[in-house]
C-alpha cells in the first residue's frame, strides 16, 4: 500500500467560496477518492489562510472589528460549503491553529540557523491583493495587473529577508527538462524563466506596527511573519510538523500540490527553496540518505471566467456553487467544471453550459444508456441480470464489427488510470464518454450505437438469448463506468451500483483491481429498480 498526500491552496476568508474555488477542491477531492479507491493510504486536506491583510479589511469593510469572531465565523463558512458539497477532505487546517504556529516556529528556527535569514530594509510597493512585493517591471499602468483596483501601499521598513536567491542553481535543476516537479509543460517553462532571471532574496517579515495580523518572528515581537512564509507551511503543519513527527514522516513530502496558476512562484520556486533552506538543520526534512523531501509535484490549473468575465468581487458575479445543488445536484456540477476545462487550460463558466451538458451528456447520452439497460433487462428477464456466457464478451453486430465489451473496457481502464495519474479528471471523462476507436467499442457513444445497431428491443422476438449476450454486456459495462466515475460523481456511481442490483459498498470494498474485472454482474442476479439518474430540473419541467 503506497500514501498519497494531496493538497489544495488554503483559501483566503476575505470571502465566501465561489465556483472557480469549488473547482480546485473538486479536483483534489476526485483525486483522492480516486487514490482511496486504488487502496493508497490517502491524505486530503484544505484549509483557510488567515494571517492576511486582506482578512482584517473584508472585516472591517463588513463593519466588524472582533477579528477572531470574524475569522471563525468565515473559517466555518468554509469549512460548512466543502461538508455540504460532500469534498472528502480529511482534515481542515486554520493557519490561526496553535497545531500551524508551532510548526511555523520551528521551521523558521531552521531556516534562520541555516543563516538564510538576514536583516536589511525593504523599500518598494506591496499589493495586498496579492499578498506580495511588487517590482517596477511587475506594474502595468503603476497597478498590479491582478488588482487594478486596488492602491499598492508603498512600505519601507526594517525587515528580515530570505536568501532565495542563493537556491537559484537547485531550482533550476528542479525544471529540468522531463522534470514533472511543476506541470503542466507550459508552466514549467514560466516558472524556469522567472527564476532564471528574476529570482532575487524575498521579505519575509513585516514591522508589527504596520501589519494588524500575523504570526510573531521567534525571538523579536516587534516583527510579524509574512503571510506566504507561514500560509506554505500549512502543508507541513496540518500532517504534524511542529506537533506529531510520527505522522508527519507518514505523510510528507506531499505527492500534489493543486494549485491554480496565480500563484505558481510561491509554490514552484519560494517553497521547495524554503525547504531546501530548512532541511540543512531539520532531519524531518531529509530522508534516509539525506536527500531534501520536496512535494513530488505542483500541478497549476487554469481560471474559470463567468460569462466571459473574470470572477471578481467588484462585479459581484462570483457563483456559489451550491445554487445548483437542487436543480442537478452537485454531482453534475462536479462533471461540469472537470469536463469544461481542459485540465492546465482557461475555461468559462455559464449557466446555460451547465444546462446543456446536463441533458446531453449526462441526460441524453450517459444517464440513456443505464436506464435502457436496467429497464431492458428488468423486462425481457424477470428483473435478473441475463443470463450470458460471462467469459464471452465479444459480441457480433454486424458482418463488419464487434462489439469487444471486455477488450474494450479493458482499454478504457487503462486510458483512465493514465488520465487519473496525470490528474487529467477531463480526459478520464473523454475516456469514457468517446470511446476508444473503431474496433474496441466500448465508451458511452460506443454503447449507446451498440442497441442502435442490435436494436434488442426487436431481436428479443426472434433470438432472445443473444439479446441476453447483449444486455449483459452493457449493464456490465455500466458497472465499469461506476466504478470510473466514482472519484468524480461519488452518489451518482452509487446509484447506479443500487440499480444494477449491488450494494454500492460492498462493491467498492472490492478494490479498483477486483472490481474491475469482467463477469463482476452475476448472471441471474436481482436487478434493482430504474430511475432517472439526472431527471429535468424542475423548473424545465411543465
Ligand atoms: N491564500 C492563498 C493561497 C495560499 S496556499 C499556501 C490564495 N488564496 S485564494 O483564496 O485567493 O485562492 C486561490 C486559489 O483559488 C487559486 O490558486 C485557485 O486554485 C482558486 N481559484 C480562485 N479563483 C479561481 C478561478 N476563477 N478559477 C479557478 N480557480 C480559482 O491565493
Amino acid at each position: 500500500m503506497s500514501k498519497y498526500y494531496i493538497t489544495t491552496p488554503i483559501y483566503y476568508v476575505n470571502d465566501r467560496p465561489h465556483i472557480g474555488h469549488a473547482y480546485t477542491t473538486v479536483v483534489a477531492d476526485a483525486l483522492a477518492r480516486y487514490h482511496r479507491l486504488r487502496g493508497d493510504a490517502t491524505c486530503f486536506v484544505t484549509g483557510t489562510d488567515e494571517n492576511s491583510q486582506k482578512n482584517v479589511q473584508a472585516m472591517e469593510k463588513a463593519g466588524q472589528n472582533d477579528l477572531t469572531a470574524y475569522l471563525d465565523t468565515m473559517a466555518t463558512a468554509w469549512y460548512d460549503t466543502w461538508r455540504e458539497l460532500g469534498i472528502s477532505f480529511d482534515d481542515f487546517i486554520r493557519t490561526t491553529q496553535p497545531r500551524h504556529l508551532a510548526g511555523v516556529e520551528r521551521f523558521w528556527n531552521a531556516v534562520k540557523e541555516s543563516g538564510d535569514i538576514y536583516e536589511g530594509t525593504y523599500e518598494g510597493l506591496y499589493c495586498t491583493g496579492c499578498e506580495a512585493f511588487k517590482t517596477e517591471t511587475e506594474l502595468v499602468n503603476d497597478r498590479c495587473p491582478l488588482h487594478p483596483n486596488k492602491d499598492l501601499e508603498r512600505i519601507k521598513e526594517k525587515n528580515y529577508f530570505f536568501k532565495l536567491s542563493a537556491y537559484r542553481e537547485q531550482l533550476l535543476k528542479l525544471y529540468a527538462p522531463g522534470s514533472k516537479f511543476v506541470m503542466p509543460e507550459s508552466r514549467r517553462h514560466e516558472i524556469h524563466n522567472y527564476v532564471d532571471e528574476h529570482l532575487a532574496d524575498v521579505s519575509i517579515s513585516r514591522e508589527a506596527k504596520s501589519v494588524p495580523v500575523g504570526i510573531p518572528v521567534p525571538g523579536d515581537a516587534s516583527q510579524r511573519i509574512y503571510v506566504w512564509f507561514d500560509a506554505l507551511l500549512n502543508y507541513m503543519t496540518v500532517v504534524g510538523y511542529g506537533t506529531d513527527e510520527a505522522k508527519f514522516s507518514t505523510f510528507w513530502p506531499a505527492n500534489l500540490h493543486l494549485v491554480g496558476k496565480d500563484i505558481i512562484k510561491f509554490h514552484c520556486a519560494l517553497w521547495p527553496a524554503m525547504i531546501m533552506s530548512a532541511a540543512k538543520n531539520d532531519p524531518l526534512l531529509r530522508d534516509a540518505d539525506g536527500a531534501v523531501k520536496l512535494p513530488d509535484q505542483v500541478h497549476a490549473h487554469g481560471f474559470f471566467t463567468i460569462d466571459g468575465q473574470k470572477i471578481s468581487k467588484s462585479l459581484g458575479n462570483a457563483v456559489d456553487p451550491r445554487e445548483f445543488i437542487p436543480s442537478y445536484g452537485f454531482d453534475a456540477v462536479r462533471y461540469f467544471l472537470l469536463r469544461e476545462i481542459s485540465f492546465g487550460e482557461d475555461g468559462d463558466f455559464s449557466r446555460e453550459r451547465l444546462a446543456s451538458r446536463y441533458s446531453s451528456d449526462l441526460g441524453n447520452t450517459f444517464g440513456n444508456l443505464v436506464n435502457r439497460a436496467i429497464s431492458m433487462s428488468k423486462k425481457y428477464f424477470a428483473g435478473h441480470v441475463p443470463p450470458a456466457d460471462t467469459n464471452e464478451a465479444a459480441l457480433p453486430v454486424n458482418e463488419q464489427s464487434v462489439w469487444d465489451g471486455k477488450g474494450g473496457l479493458d482499454a478504457i481502464k487503462r486510458a483512465v488510470e493514465s488520465a487519473y495519474a496525470d490528474n487529467r479528471c477531463d480526459l478520464v471523462l473523454a475516456a469514457i464518454w468517446d470511446g476508444v476507436g473503431q474496433t474496441r467499442r466500448s465508451g458511452l457513444f460506443q454503447a449507446n450505437k451498440l442497441v442502435e445497431e442490435t436494436q434488442p428491443f426487436k431481436l428479443v422476438k426472434e433470438d432472445p438469448e443473444a439479446v441476453g449476450e447483449i444486455l449483459y454486456a452493457l449493464l456490465e459495462s455500466v458497472r465499469w463506468y461506476a466504478w470510473f466515475l466514482q472519484p468524480i460523481m461519488p452518489q451518482i456511481s452509487t446509484k447506479i451500483f443500487e440499480q444494477l442490483g449491488l450494494n454500492a459498498q460492498e462493491e467498492l470494498s472490492k478494490g479498483w483491481d477486483q472490481g474491475l474485472k469482467w463477469g463482476g454482474l452475476k448472471p441471474g442476479a436481482v436487478l434493482g429498480e430504474p430511475s432517472p439518474l439526472f431527471p429535468r430540473p424542475e423548473a424545465e419541467q411543465v
